[in-house]
């Protein structure tokens, strides 16, 4: 994961600016304060080349009120105004164009949900916006207090119940930044990865329309009874497959779930393997999830897995 100090946006690029800038005021404040104090100690005691002990006594008060009033005085009021001319630099939301693009982030124990009102999309855990381009995040929480926090494009906010965040989030470039929760949530505060991709314009645009698209029937015997298997199970009442009976509003939308890169909010890999993995003991992954074992075996299993691959 890279860190807030390899930024990849100018919003990470001011706070990284930030952090040098006050790592340099600190360390100057340092040397300096043990200078001066060094300075106090040492003409405290006269000796053959300071004969005169009051101004001794004299000089040393003024080294120290300068090391310990006037120096910090200055350099708080210099934290507080480069502070204060970055928070002036990072947009808001209300800088954002009114055609930006608009994502709902819901945090949830343990992953997000990840809307896009105006395309119709809906997805989870991963966030894709076009690269170079402002976009406008609403975040809250489903329950407890969750924290966004992707280092390399911007700082941290809070997903909070009943009350909307917004953040701004750009991409310099194409890519993909890794992120996490950055507020305890639960037993699996730590796995609640969120991973934002960066698309060149028109990809992004290509990824809209695949996403806002519902899933494509089951292709093959196998896939269709694997698609069976789903709407009869406890799966179908918690998560949604666009285009399906299945409408449950508990989980993370499946509609496309093979074209994101891991499953569990970024805890395994997005393969078959791990798929089983996932469904047949959950909690073995990824401690107190709320979802249950999926209660099949053999060739229901099978053919499960198969369709859930295939949902592209
Ligand atoms: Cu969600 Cu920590």
């Amino acid at each position: 994961m890279g860190g807030s100090l390899a930024p990849a946006g100018p919003v990470a690029a001011e706070m990284a600016t930030l952090w040098w800038a006050l790592l340099a005021l600190g360390a100057a404040g340092f040397v300096i304060f043990a200078v001066l104090l060094g300075l106090a100690l040492r003409r405290r005691h006269p000796g053959p080349e300071e004969p005169d002990p009051q101004a001794a006594g004299r000089r040393s008060h003024r080294l120290l009120v300068g090391a310990g009033v006037v120096q910090p005085l200055v350099f708080v009021i210099a934290t507080f105004a480069l502070t204060v001319v970055a928070m002036r630099a990072i947009p808001e939301a209300s800088d954002v164009d009114a055609d930006a693009v608009v994502v709902d982030v819901v945090g949830h124990q343990w992953w997000y949900e990840i809307r896009y009102p105006d395309l119709g999309v809906v997805t989870a855990n991963e966030v894709h916006i076009p690269a170079g381009q402002a976009v406008r995040l609403r975040l809250r929480s489903a329950d407890v207090i969750h924290s966004f926090w992707v280092p390399q494009l911007a700082g941290k906010i809070d997903l909070i119940p009943d009350y909307v965040n917004e953040l701004v989030l750009i991409a310099d470039g194409p890519g993909t930044y890794l992120g996490d929760c950055a507020e305890f949530c639960g037993l699996s505060h730590t796995w609640m990865g969120i991973r934002v991709v960066a698309h060149p314009p028109e990809e992004f645009d290509s990824w809209v329309q695949a996403q806002a698209a519902p899933a494509e029937p089951p292709t093959g015997a196998v896939a269709m009874q694997g698609q069976e298997v789903f709407l009869q199970s406890t799966c179908a009442q918690c998560h949604t497959i666009a285009g399906t009976p299945a409408d449950g509003a508990e989980g993370p939308d499946l509609t496309h779930l093979a074209s994101r890169a891991t499953l569990a909010a970024g805890t395994i890999d997005n393969d078959r393997m791990a798929l089983e993995d996932w469904l047949t003991d959950p909690h073995a992954i990824k401690d107190g999830v709320e979802m249950p074992p999926a209660e099949v075996d053999g060739d229901q299993l099978d053919a499960l897995l198969t369709y859930l691959e295939g949902l592209q």
